[in-house]
């Protein structure tokens, strides 16, 4: 590791095992943007560039090096070419302006161009793929999910719906022993790009689908036959299925003790808040599926269709392929009396990356 450009007096890096991180404060936008690469040992790093408030730099940067070191796990779970990276900008509670926002995405190229292509960008939460058509052009190229109308793949949102969809039909089957989700009680957190999703094609399929979010706003998009909203807490509700589809670091040692969901699958990054809860919800039978794996169909898509010059449908194949590999986990787990977190760990150390055509 090396180019840590903040001084740091607060946060421990003895435990970084990281190649590489940048800590950097924007020139034009005088924004903190942090960059971390995990691993380029199968391929570049990729992961999302995430913009929002934290409370610190610390907390900053323990993101990047979490969220960095999941995509790795990741990229690891799908078969791709890649190890993990990632990107965060701490940005003030009000919104930037428009030409203060330009300032920080360039100031974010600027900081991934120093990479020499080491790390490769993406949409996260507070990025666009608009912003994406600006790093891809100031970089060079090191920028996935371009509009369209581009050159690029879009909007993730779509395909990470499918694959959760796949991940939570195959962790149905093997959790309540039914091909169909018609009649479970499913409750989704988050009813944001992915989550609305989700619940509209769990609805669509016969589920009895329950939606909160923070932003009261959204409840009167709530309209199709299967959905409604609630703002209790679902968490402490008896459901067969819970998605956490908001921010990560759902389940705690608290939340995981109150929880009364059977199963647990979505696409929020890095839910647990620590690795040892992974053991709590086995030992109250509390099946979770690792998010590293359901949520990997957005980057599935944008890999298969901007590099590795897969189609549509045998991109959707190998999205769809994600059902078969949260089955194996499972019954990996199961019958070695481990943890999905373990049993995700000992898949992806046996991956291989697909071959590149
Ligand atoms: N978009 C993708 O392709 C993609 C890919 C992989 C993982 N993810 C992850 O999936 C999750 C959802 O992504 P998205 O693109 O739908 O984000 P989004 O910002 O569109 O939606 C998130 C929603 O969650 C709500 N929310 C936040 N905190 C909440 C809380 N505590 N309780 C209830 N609601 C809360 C927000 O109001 C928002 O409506 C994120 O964790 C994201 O990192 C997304």
């Amino acid at each position: 590791m090396h180019d840590v450009g903040v001084n740091r007096t607060d946060l421990s890096l003895d435990s970084v095992d990281h190649e590489e991180l940048y800590v950097v404060r924007g020139p034009r936008s005088g924004i903190t943007i942090s960059v971390a690469v995990h691993s380029t040992s199968s391929g570049p790093a990729i992961g999302g560039c995430r913009i929002k408030p934290y409370p610190s730099v610390d907390t900053a940067v323990d993101d990047v090096l979490r969220l960095s070191r999941a995509m790795t796990l990741k990229c690891a779970l799908a078969d791709l070419p890649h190890g993990g990276g990632k990107t965060v900008a701490t940005v003030p509670d009000q919104p930037l302006s428009p030409s203060a926002r330009e300032a920080l995405i360039r100031d974010i190229a600027e900081t991934i161009a120093r990479l020499g292509g080491r790390y490769i960008t993406g949409p996260d939460i507070g990025t666009t793929p608009e912003d994406m058509a600006l790093i891809h052009r100031l970089t060079s190229g090191l920028a996935f999910c371009r509009p369209e109308t581009l050159g690029g793949s879009g909007n993730s949102s779509v395909a990470t719906a499918h694959g959760v969809r796949a991940a939570l039909d195959a962790a149905v089957s093997h959790v309540h022993h039914t091909e169909s989700v018609a009649g479970l009680r499913i409750g989704v957190i988050g009813f944001g790009s992915v989550g609305r999703l989700i619940s509209e094609s769990l609805a669509a399929d016969g589920a009895d689908v329950v939606v909160t979010d923070l932003n009261e706003g959204l409840r009167s998009q709530v309209r199709r036959p299967g959905l409604t909203w609630t703002s209790t807490d679902l968490l402490r509700q008896d459901l067969d299925v819970l998605v956490p589809a908001a921010t990560g670091g759902l389940l705690t040692t608290e939340t995981a003790a109150d929880c009364r969901a059977r199963l647990i699958v979505g696409p929020a990054n890095n839910q647990l808040a620590s690795d040892d809860v992974a053991a709590q919800l086995q030992e109250r039978n509390i099946t979770w599926v690792p998010d590293v794996i359901a949520s990997a169909g957005g980057i599935i898509h944008a890999v298969c269709r901007e590099e590795l010059a897969y189609d549509e449908p045998e991109t959707n194949a190998r999205i769809d392929a994600i059902g078969v590999k949260v089955t194996r986990l499972l019954t990996h787990a199961s019958s070695s009396g481990i943890t999905t977190l373990a049993a995700a760990h000992a898949m992806a150390n046996a991956s291989e990356p697909a071959p590149t055509r």
